[in-house]
């Protein structure tokens, strides 16, 4: 059987340059794509950048440039930085590309046709400076939220989706399907927005024209809403069902934002459902990242850029700082001590440490070439104990996108590894040559428990695995065959490893 696996990250607005948020589920998603695969699966890992709207339509105008010039401008920058972050994606969408109107007009005229959508009229409190529209309850002291200048009541004619339709059968499928939207506190909330009652949703507007326009009536262009959400189908050829739709189509996780998982899990939905298609099997949430204690923003001129932190840093320790330090799904802060202590602590000594101290060993004592194991004893059992139950752990905590949880079971058994030298002093097994049998199975089980944890770490931090494995003599990709004991064969070459990671003095962070 051919397992598939299709990973999304949500599509990136071009009128602002990337920064970590964006690069947080992006990582996010590599990871995933990149385990699934070591697992044997056939991934797809799907990113690209949502470029209609208004918002873009304004920043270009105030740049001087046309949408699209724009556009193809900023979208080099986060192709530019997803190659630096070592992002493994199958296929990068934009949505001024012709496969993805022609799907978006597809979908669109299938739900019209259907009766689904139909035309009607907009009335809402209309701020004309800025061409927007807003609710009662947006306004502020009656007035436009954003400007504080009076607004109007107007009306504009728009194409609604009947979403308040699909009210009771997406509120029985969240029921019957407990994964359907993660984690859980974000699954009440959502729960109880959509218990509060669906409005039917206008998806097109007249005030602007960069977009795709509405099939049969080009007054109007398609809300950005309904344009962006589509590219996770319109990437795969839909409505081709033949090739990637066929194949990978429902996804299995789309990964994103708090911010925008009302979309992801209302929306996009219940536009599945008019449309007749599957809905995607999983939704998760992570959490926002403040910087120092504040929110990220450009008036704060506190926007992390993640360049600079890989410039500085390197992108291994940045990608596991990222996904150690927060649990995936709950809010975190971005802070350089915070950065600098776990390089320091967790991958300079912890990690790096083990490796340097066991291949020094190893060189020193068997010439660099890994001897063969004697009996294990009670302590090399329960040392490769360990590793295995981190094979398992890693792989249900991933299976639960809990990130830092699979990165602290691997850290229990380095840990467990530095501990396992201390107790065993091989310096002294050394002296002695009776214990020669005795010092070979500590170097053995030393090199095959550090050979699965960084099988296991390759998904996470790729560049070190590598290197790692290179030290311990492992010349293949790792692989799903890979991950269980014994696997790295006495006789193997082991060369003494520099250090991964050089310490950062804190003065430098
Ligand atoms: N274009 C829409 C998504 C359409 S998907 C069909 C969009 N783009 S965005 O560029 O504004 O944001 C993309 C993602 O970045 C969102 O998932 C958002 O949650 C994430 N982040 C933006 N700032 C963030 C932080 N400060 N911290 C963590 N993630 C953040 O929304």
């Amino acid at each position: 059987m051919n397992r598939t696996f299709y990973v999304s990250t949500p599509i990136y607005y071009v009128n602002d340059v990337p920064h970590i948020g964006h690069a947080y589920t992006t990582l996010a998603a590599d990871v995933l794509a990149r385990y699934k695969r070591l697992k044997g699966f056939d991934v797809f890992f799907l990113t690209g950048s949502d470029e209609h709207g208004q918002k873009v339509e304004k920043a270009a105008l105030a740049s001087g440039e046309t949408p699209l010039e724009l556009a193809d401008r900023v979208v080099k920058r986060f192709q530019a930085l997803w190659e630096k972050l070592d992002i493994s994606y199958s296929d990068f969408i934009r949505t001024t590309q012709e496969r993805h109107k022609e799907g978006v007009s597809h979908i669109f005229s299938q739900i019209l046709e259907k009766g689904d959508i139909f035309l009607g009229e907009y009335e809402d409190w209309y701020c004309t400076p800025c061409e927007t529209f807003w609710t009662e309850t947006q306004l502020i002291d009656n007035k436009c939220p954003d400007c504080n200048r009076p607004v109007e009541k107007l009306k504009e004619e728009s194409y609604f989706f009947r979403m308040s339709k699909y009210q009771e059968q997406l509120l029985a499928h969240i029921e019957a399907n407990p994964d359907f939207i993660q984690p859980k506190s974000k699954r009440n909330e959502i729960i109880s927005f959509i218990k509060e009652g669906l409005r039917d949703l206008s998806v097109s507007r007249t005030s602007f024209n960069w977009g795709i326009p509405v099939p049969g009536n080009e007054r109007h262009v398609i809300y950005v809403w309904f344009d962006a959400l589509t590219n996770y189908i319109t990437a795969l050829g839909y409505p081709d069902e033949q090739g990637n739709f066929g194949t990978y189509w429902p996804v299995d996780v789309h990964l994103i934002g708090k911010d925008i998982l009302r979309f992801h899990s209302v929306y996009w939905p219940t536009f599945l459902m008019a449309a007749g298609l599957p809905l995607p099997k999983k939704v998760f949430a992570h959490g926002w990242w403040t910087v120092e204690g504040q929110k990220m923003s450009k008036s704060l001129q506190n926007v992390v850029e993640p360049n600079s932190l890989v410039d500085r840093y390197g992108v291994d320790a940045i990608r596991y700082f990222l996904l150690r330090e927060v649990p995936f799904g709950l809010d975190g802060d971005f802070s350089h001590s915070a950065l600098v202590h776990r390089i320091n602590s967790d991958l300079a000594n912890d990690l790096g440490n083990l490796l340097n101290r066991s291949t020094a060993m190893i060189v020193k004592y068997f010439d660099g070439v890994l001897p063969t194991p004697g009996p294990l004893q009670e302590i090399d059992l329960a040392f490769r104990a360990k590793a295995e139950t981190m094979v398992a752990q890693v792989d249900g905590h991933l299976e639960d996108l809990a990130f830092s949880k699979a990165l602290q079971s691997i850290w229990e058994v380095i840990s467990a590894g530095n501990k396992y030298i201390d107790e065993t002093a091989p310096w002294t097994l050394a002296k002695d040559p009776a214990l020669q049998e005795r010092l070979a199975t500590v170097m053995y089980c030393l090199a095959e428990v550090q050979r699965l944890v960084y099988f296991l770490l390759t998904p996470f931090m790729a560049r070190t695995a590598r290197k790692a494995l290179c030290y311990l003599g492992w010349e293949g990709e790792p692989d799903e065959a890979g991950l269980v004991w014994g696997k790295l064969a006495a006789g193997t070459k082991i060369a003494k490893a520099e250090p991964l990671f050089p310490r950062i003095e804190e003065k430098d962070a």
